[in-house]
């Protein structure tokens, strides 16, 4: 190859190299192999005396040519990593900054409420069980004393996929579904999401209750109150006070309504900011509902009430998580924010 091809092949040679080239020492080492003391220019001018004097001129004035564009590719790349240091600088990318693990995950606060409850009623001897979202009227509704034209079902509004099949509207049809699947005595704890024609600040259209139901002989309300006391006072602490108030579930007899005392302000109804924001100053939260298995019902599944007696309960695990976890609005549950999510 003549020397003057070989000075040509630099050019493409130092283009080869500098698509490499991402920081000045890189670009420094390419510098002085191409155009250095001991560079390949150099190299390729050190065999200038091989040539006859005639054809010396022409070499030397394209190693001239050479050295001019080796020399303007280098200033191009230098120009072209300062243009990309300063937009990456401007973007607030700072590459000398460690790096970070990818997002581990954390439970739910819902799944953490239901993973709790769920626990202390096993330790109880009570059995997980579950059943479909998409239910019957009669599941729903019929075998649990609501039979069709019973005005507590206006309280539950739901969205019917057909007349007759629907989203279940709270997790007690699952008490019905467990009595025809066993026979007494039986305890069953009943996670699981149910659904609403409801949405506002407090009420989602989909939700998750945990129901419980406790079937023998004997049973009674006494066993009822000490069972839901063990229970709130795992979740919410052993200062904590329980209360009934009388209420009306159709598939429950008597009814009632369970309040704990404040979690905020221990019962007092105030804090030092006044009147609790929690409780409004009653000193009480509501939060669940419960009562005896209505007669009814046994009978449906086809258990003589004159045998058997029960228990059943129900309540809103998002209820149970905002009041423990001081959580202040529902939709945070369902917005998947990483950043509150990790919190749990
Ligand atoms: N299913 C009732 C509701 O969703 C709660 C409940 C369950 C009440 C069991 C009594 C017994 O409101």
């Amino acid at each position: 190859m003549s020397l003057i091809a070989e000075l040509e092949n630099l050019i493409t040679s130092l283009q080869a190299d500098l698509v490499r080239v991402f920081s000045p020492l890189e670009l420094e080492q390419a510098r002085v192999a191409h155009l250095g003391r001991k560079g390949s220019l150099a190299r390729i001018m050190a065999r200038l005396p091989e040539l006859a004097s005639a054809e010396r001129p022409a070499v030397g004035q394209k190693a001239n040519e050479v050295k001019a564009r080796l020399t303007a590719l280098l200033e191009d790349r230098k120009a072209e990593l300062e243009a990309r240091e300063d937009a990456a600088r401007l973007s607030g990318f700072d590459a000398s900054l460690p790096g970070r693990l990818p997002w581990q995950g954390s439970r739910h606060p819902t799944t953490l409420v239901i993973e709790e409850i769920c626990g202390i009623f096993q330790g109880l001897g009570y059995e997980v069980a579950s059943g479909p979202e998409v239910e019957t009227d009669y599941y729903n509704f019929e075998a649990l004393n609501m039979p069709p034209e019973h005005p507590a079902r206006d309280m539950q509004d739901t969205l019917y996929i057909t007349e007759r099949i629907l989203l279940r509207t709270h997790t007690s049809p699952v008490q019905v579904r467990a009595m025809k699947g066993r026979k007494p005595p039986l305890a069953v704890i009943v996670p699981g999401k149910v659904y609403r024609r409801d949405s506002d600040l407090t009420h989602t259209p989909m939700f998750h209750q945990v129901e419980g139901l406790l079937v023998g002989k004997d049973v009674s309300m006494a066993h009822l109150r000490g069972t839901l006391t063990v229970f709130l006072r795992g979740v919410f602490g052993s200062e904590t006070r329980v209360r009934f108030r009388p209420s009306f579930f159709p598939f429950t007899e008597p009814s009632a309504e369970a309040d704990i005392s404040c979690v905020l302000c221990g019962g007092k109804g105030s804090t030092d900011e006044g009147a609790c924001r929690v409780c409004k100053g009653t000193g009480w939260v509501e939060i669940l509902g419960c009562g005896m298995v209505d007669p009814a019902v046994f009978e449906s599944v086809g258990y003589d009430p004159e045998e058997v007696t029960g228990f059943a309960f129900g309540l809103g695990v998002e209820r149970v998580a905002m009041l423990k976890y001081g959580i202040g609005d529902l939709r945070m549950f369902f917005e998947n924010d990483a950043r509150f999510l990790a919190q749990f």
